[in-house]
């Protein structure tokens, strides 16, 4: 396929070759910027904040935070002291290395500080979405063994305290009246607590973040990185992320989602940027605003939000004043060429896309600023990474040929772990010496690679991935669902949408009001973006003899494609 390619600007990371920028890249040069290259003494947050309070950045603002009814902002020595008194506050709690502490609200200053707080202490943090339900909440306290969650009042309802052994401390920002055992008022503790906390000291190789994501099968596996991701954040956040001095920089993403962390955690504050932190709900309006108010200079966001903004139309973008954007980029979901040109007439921007994972855990395929783009490619590995396409034996692909997406294991983001469940965590590694993606791809003769889909039933919509199984099993819990299979349907904004096809128990009959009370219940029970938007009633679903759904030709029904081999289903 012949592409126009848009001509490559001006950026840090100089690509004038790549080749020989790729050739002569070490990780082991980027460990120099760190701190503990001289010290020996290794923690994310202390390389994240503290760091900098030696230098001028000291009474930079680093965070600034806005939502409807709050403005406000933190230099870098303002997160380092509430974090401080935040550790303090665990440390009061018996909260030691290695403890798993989730953070379950919506953005706010005290999320941040909490996250750092809770890394000062060498403790694990599970970031939570603040719309799970309370099944998804359990689902994940349960399987870390979480000794704590900072909530909030409104949504401590969702979080069955009762059920969960292990979970001594419930920690809530807002608190008002009286509290119950076990609860901590976030404000008056943090008021109690010294600002001076002797940080905890870590292996690099210890575990930092936990962050839930979703597979084909089973419930939602804990992905476990490792402080030593702070190499990856760092030098990413230079050269994927351009990240300058005098840079603004907001990522849209919240901190429930790895990109909310490596990128709206990490790699800014490694990199000493400031980072706007939008609270509240997409509206193209407020999102618009938080760019021109804010002078945003650096913006990464993800490709549901470019259409949606797209879809509000090119008059109403030009009532902002966006002329601070100097670099834009997407992820989580194919960037559709035709959004890439927007960018350029709507704000006079590229949009960069780059390719990762949460297992990832930090950018690994890339468009940088100083390369051309392709649009509809996902861009270039960064350096130090040998991405490859192989096929279904492990052998690697010539261009042009499409197949697994797959890394060279030993970059320094990668996972480390799946929560207990060393079995999943081999299943990306069976090829000796590569992590398998699960998502299909092919590279051209230039480099490029591009995107083509996932290889298992993983749905992708807006952004958020989705178990099939999650939600069939949830499904299956309501009184007139028989049996349910669960698919990606193609969607102009959201990439896909959830489609359940339901086989109804006897004595029930499909009506509007069933289908509204059945996707209330996967959304009281799972979360709001888990909802089937589209529910269509069957007799019966198709199934293999040994009695699993077949979603793979509920979607070639669905697409009105040949269903191909069907030897292994029953009757
Ligand atoms: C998909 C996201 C196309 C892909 C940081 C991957 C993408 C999954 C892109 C990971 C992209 C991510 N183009 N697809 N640029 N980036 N994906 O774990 O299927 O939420 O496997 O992390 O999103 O989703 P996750």
């Amino acid at each position: 396929m012949k592409v126009e390619k848009i001509p490559a600007t001006e950026g840090t990371f100089n690509l004038q070759d790549y080749e020989q920028a790729y050739a002569n890249f070490d990780w082991a040069d980027v460990e120099k910027a760190f701190s503990w290259y001289e010290t020996g003494k290794v923690n994310m947050a202390y390389e994240a904040i503290d760091r900098h309070l030696s230098t001028p950045r000291k009474d930079k603002v680093a965070l600034k935070y806005s939502d409807a009814t709050r403005d406000e902002s933190y230099t870098f020595a303002d997160l380092s002291r509430l974090s401080n008194k935040f550790g303090n506050v665990l440390k009061s709690l018996d909260i030691n290395k290695g403890d798993r502490v989730f953070v379950f609200m919506p953005r706010s200053p005290e999320l941040y500080v909490s996250v750092l707080g809770t890394l000062k202490v060498g403790a694990i943090v599970g970031p939570l979405f603040e719309a799970f339900m309370e099944g998804a909440v359990r689902d994940r306290l349960e399987d870390s063994e979480a000794v704590a969650i900072v909530t909030t009042p409104a949504l401590l309802p969702r979080v069955p305290v009762a059920e969960l052994p292990a979970l001594k401390h419930v920690i809530l920002v807002g608190a008002e009246g009286e509290l119950e055992n076990g609860q901590v008022d976030f404000q008056k503790a943090m008021d109690a607590a010294s600002d001076e906390l002797e940080i905890t000291w870590v292996d690099r190789e210890d575990g930092m973040i936990l962050h839930y994501t979703s597979g084909s099968t089973g419930k939602p596996k804990g992905v476990l990185h490792v402080h030593n991701a702070m190499v990856q954040h760092y030098q990413t956040g230079k050269w994927v992320l351009d990240l300058q001095e005098d840079d603004i920089y907001w990522c849209t993403a919240d901190p429930g989602w790895v990109t909310g962390t490596s990128y709206g955690i990490f790699a800014p504050w490694l990199n000493g940027a400031t980072s706007v932190i939008r609270g509240g709900r997409f509206k193209p309006e407020d999102w618009y605003k938080t760019l021109q108010d804010n002078k945003v200079t650096v913006w990464y966001s993800a490709p549901t939000s470019f259409r949606m903004l797209m879809g509000a139309g090119d008059e109403f973008v030009k009532q902002f004043d966006l002329s601070s954007l100097r670099h834009v980029l997407s992820v989580g979901e194919p960037l559709n060429p035709e959004v890439v040109y927007w960018g350029l007439k709507a704000f006079n921007q590229r949009i960069h896309d780059n390719w990762w994972m949460t297992e990832t855990g930090g950018q690994l395929i890339s468009n940088y600023k100083s390369m051309a783009i392709k649009p509809g490619s996902m861009g270039k590995p960064f350096p130090g990474i040998h991405a490859a396409i192989i096929d279904d034996q492990g052998n690697e692909l010539p261009p042009n040929r499409m197949g697994n997406l797959a890394i060279q294991v030993g970059w320094p983001s990668m996972m480390r772990q799946i929560w207990k469940n060393p079995a999943k965590y081999e299943e990306y590694f069976r090829f000796k010496g590569w992590y398998v993606s699960g998502d299909s791809a092919y590279k051209d003769e230039e480099g490029y690679f591009w995107f083509q889909g996932r290889v298992d039933d993983v749905i992708n919509t807006a952004g958020e991935r989705v178990g099939p199984f999650e939600v069939e099993s949830k499904l299956v819990e309501h009184p007139a669902v028989a049996e349910a299979g669960v698919i990606g349907k193609p969607d102009p904004v959201r990439g896909e949408i959830i489609k359940a096809f339901i086989a109804l128990r006897a004595g029930y009959e499909p009506s509007e009001e069933l289908m509204e009370e059945i996707r209330r219940f996967v959304k009281e029970g799972l979360a709001a973006h888990a909802a089937p938007r589209e529910i269509e009633f069957r007799d019966k679903l198709p199934k293999t003899r040994s009695g699993k759904i077949m979603r793979r030709v509920l979607k070639a029904w669905e697409l009105g494609l040949p269903t191909g081999d069907l030897s292994t289903m029953e009757d």
